[in-house]
């Protein structure tokens, strides 16, 4: 174990690990365990508290409510359950559960919360959905919803509003327009951004394969 931690982090770590045991491939232990390291790498060049740091990666996705019939309540609830029954300080409790509740906030929404911490792992749950690891975690998610990889009859370009491609089964090349490739741009940290860069240019690079093998002839960057 490369990172430093307190016992508090490890039984968070422990705790994580065995909740999200049988959790879909793609939020699953090892996804926390890359934003934990993507958020570890964030908080060694930005003001921070690193236990909160640790901590909100280790319980970001501790209960999805995609996979808990919408209750948007169950993940900082169980994060709370969770610190508090270790016995974990109220302002240290709150800074966690603080970012395990605002993390997911959908873009459009206005997040009433904010905090270096809060901004650290969002960047780091960021860069875990682009790159390599991105393009992985969107197609075994579009598996698991059953949707396609890619219609010709479908443009591979942004729906016009968000409840329209919600709605829709888009195939999941359309998630790249959706929403892969506008993280970079939502970037907090100097290092989210510079990490973020890196991982688009391989996803555009991917994309222009892609069309190029299956024969469609609209790539765009955007
Ligand atoms: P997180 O919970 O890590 O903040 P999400 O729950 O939004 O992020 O998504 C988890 C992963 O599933 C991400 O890699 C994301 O790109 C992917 N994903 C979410 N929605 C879709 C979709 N409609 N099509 C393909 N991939 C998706
Ligand atoms: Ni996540």
């Amino acid at each position: 174990q490369i990172i430093q931690h307190t016992a508090l982090v490890q039984k968070a770590a422990d705790f994580a690990r065995i909740s999200l045991e049988s959790a879909e491939g793609g939020h699953d232990w090892q996804h926390i365990r890359r934003v934990v390291v993507n958020a570890n790498n964030i908080a060694t060049t930005e003001p921070c508290n690193k236990e909160i740091v640790l901590l909100g990666a280790l319980l970001h996705d501790i209960a999805d409510s995609k996979f808990h019939g919408g209750d948007e309540t169950i993940g900082p609830e169980t994060a709370r359950g969770f610190l508090i029954a270790e016995g974990a300080l109220e302002d240290l409790t709150e800074a966690v559960v603080n970012i395990v509740a605002h993390i997911s906030y959908k873009g459009g929404q206005v997040s009433s919360f904010y905090s270096p911490e809060l901004a650290i792992v969002r960047d780091a749950d960021r860069l875990d959905a682009i790159g390599a690891i991105g393009i992985a975690r969107a197609f075994n998610y579009g598996g698991f919803k059953n949707r396609k990889l890619f219609d010709p009859e479908i443009p591979p370009v942004e729906y016009p509003t968000k409840e329209a491609y919600k709605s829709s089964t888009a195939p999941t090349i359309n998630h790249f327009y959706e929403k892969l490739l506008k993280l970079k741009d939502l970037m907090h940290t100097d290092t989210g951004r510079r990490l973020a860069e890196d991982r688009h240019q391989y996803m555009l690079g991917f994309l222009e394969q892609f069309f190029q093998e299956v024969g469609f002839e609209g790539f765009s960057e955007v």
